[in-house]
């Protein structure tokens, strides 16, 4: 990239389940940066090897943790952001160190990774985020954007502003609409929905404050994490005693399989004192062969890996429409049981009812309150939005809206790319 006088400011998409990065050259040419190998997102995950005493990161994490590698995972950390566990300890290759210290380690390999590849030092910043990153507390919200944006510092950038991530999106549409267009942008991640309804026109493109373009914002913490967890405590945990009615005619307790079905709160299954309360529930058990597999998947440490087979077969099972296989074999059992748990397109649709309605609210309330009776567009972003069910119910709720399918993992970035570039100019 060639050198510019305008000082360059990297878009920082920092998602719930993947991560991506962009960069609005000297040229006014959008350059994304290639995060993890050949892809420009890489998943928000870190993987503290144990023998080794390195920190993967991204794909390689992830892989490290799925071939059984001895160590740590670590996934969804923005969903920590707000929460108090953000200033816990936690261990990690026989050390204490703080998730937000964990955080900062994530942005630092972004940087490195990308500076590398544009071949300067980067420390200006555009970062994005959700509407709400924790629903109806403005107080723990506003620390969220604090936290992520010391963490960002912490990194070494030292200019930092922020945007909402569904404007960003709405910019990355801009580039590619030809006149006035109304939209709805729908960005469903892994944590958060996020709607923003806008008013785009190219040959404003340009302006720095869009305020008046933008008719109405709204958010939910609701995202594709939350359809994993659903989906996780559907079909796999009752094969591990949830909802067992059990010895005394009640169900098992069941906050470990909360626990563990939960991306940043599967670790708390592992504590000690967890395992300790885990293996005493054998007396609420009737029937033994589920509190065997619980204590398997606690002791072998399997909360991630079946979490990560849900959430393939859910993405599996939205893009064929096929029934998808949560292969369960890893559970110990006896020789000629297969185990496997299944996950439908009529399962998805029960299971999710519920959030993928309050999903579909949200997006309703921000036409409602951006005044306009219809909108010409709705612009799909973010991995989430490709999910089957959720798509049938948005297209059901805009009748006579065109519906376009975007950049799916790499939109935000490029919007705040854009933004970064129009703030800096
Ligand atoms: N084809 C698909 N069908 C359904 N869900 C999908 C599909 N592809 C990816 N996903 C889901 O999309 C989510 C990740 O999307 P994305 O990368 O946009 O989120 P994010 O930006 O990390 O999260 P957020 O914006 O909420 O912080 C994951 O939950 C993943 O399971
Ligand atoms: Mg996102």
């Amino acid at each position: 990239m060639s050198e510019s006088k305008r000082p360059l400011v990297l878009g920082i998409d920092f998602g719930t389940s993947n991560s991506a990065a962009a960069l609005m050259g000297a040229d006014g040419q959008m350059h994304t940066i290639t995060l993890d190998g050949t892809r420009a997102e890489m998943p928000t995950a870190l993987f503290f090897a144990s023998e080794t005493h390195t920190v993967l990161y991204g794909s390689e994490a992830m892989q490290a943790y799925l071939a059984g590698t001895e160590g740590r995972l670590l996934r969804s950390l923005k969903s920590l952001l707000g929460s108090r566990l953000m200033d816990e300890y936690t261990s990690v290759n026989g050390q204490s160190i703080q998730f937000f210290d964990i955080v900062v380690l994530f942005f630092k390999e972004l940087k490195r990774r990308c500076e590398a590849q544009v071949g300067q030092p980067l420390t200006r910043a555009m970062l994005g985020r959700p509407v709400h990153f924790v629903d109806d507390d403005a107080g723990r919200d506003a620390l969220a954007q604090e936290t992520l944006g010391r963490a960002a510092q912490e990194a070494g950038f030292t200019d930092i502003a922020f945007q909402l991530e569904p404007i960003a999106a709405a910019l990355d549409f801009e580039q590619r609409v030809e006149r006035e267009t109304t939209a709805l942008v729908v960005d469903i991640g892994g944590g958060t929905s996020d709607f923003t309804v806008i008013r785009l026109n190219p040959a404003r493109s340009q302006i720095r404050d869009r305020s008046a373009d933008i008719l109405a914002t709204t958010g939910v913490h609701i995202g594709g994490t939350d359809f994993d967890r659903l989906l996780d405590l559907s079909t796999v945990m009752p094969l591990l005693g949830y909802r067992h009615i059990g010895t005394g005619g009640r169900p098992v307790p069941n906050s470990v399989f909360f626990d563990l079905c939960t991306w940043h709160l599967i670790h708390q299954a592992y504590t000690r004192k967890a395992m300790h309360f885990a293996k005493e529930l054998w007396t609420d058990y009737a029937d033994r062969t589920l509190h065997t597999r619980l204590m398997d998947a606690l002791e072998g440490q399997h909360g991630h890996r079946m979490l990560a087979g849900v959430e393939t077969a859910k993405i599996a099972c939205s893009v064929t429409g096929e029934d998808a296989l949560v292969d369960l074999d890893f559970l110990g059992h006896g020789p000629s049981e297969h185990l496997g748990a299944s996950v439908t397109l009529p399962v998805m649709a029960e299971t999710l009812q519920q959030a993928l309605a309050q999903v579909v609210q949200c997006a309703q309330l921000c036409v409602e309150r951006s005044g306009l009776s219809v909108v010409d567009a709705v612009y799909l972003t973010g991995g989430s939005s490709a999910l089957r069910p959720l798509m049938e119910a948005l297209r059901a709720a805009m009748p006579g809206a065109r519906l376009v399918e975007g950049n799916r993992f790499g939109g935000v970035a490029a919007g705040l790319a854009v933004a970064g570039a129009t703030q800096a100019v």
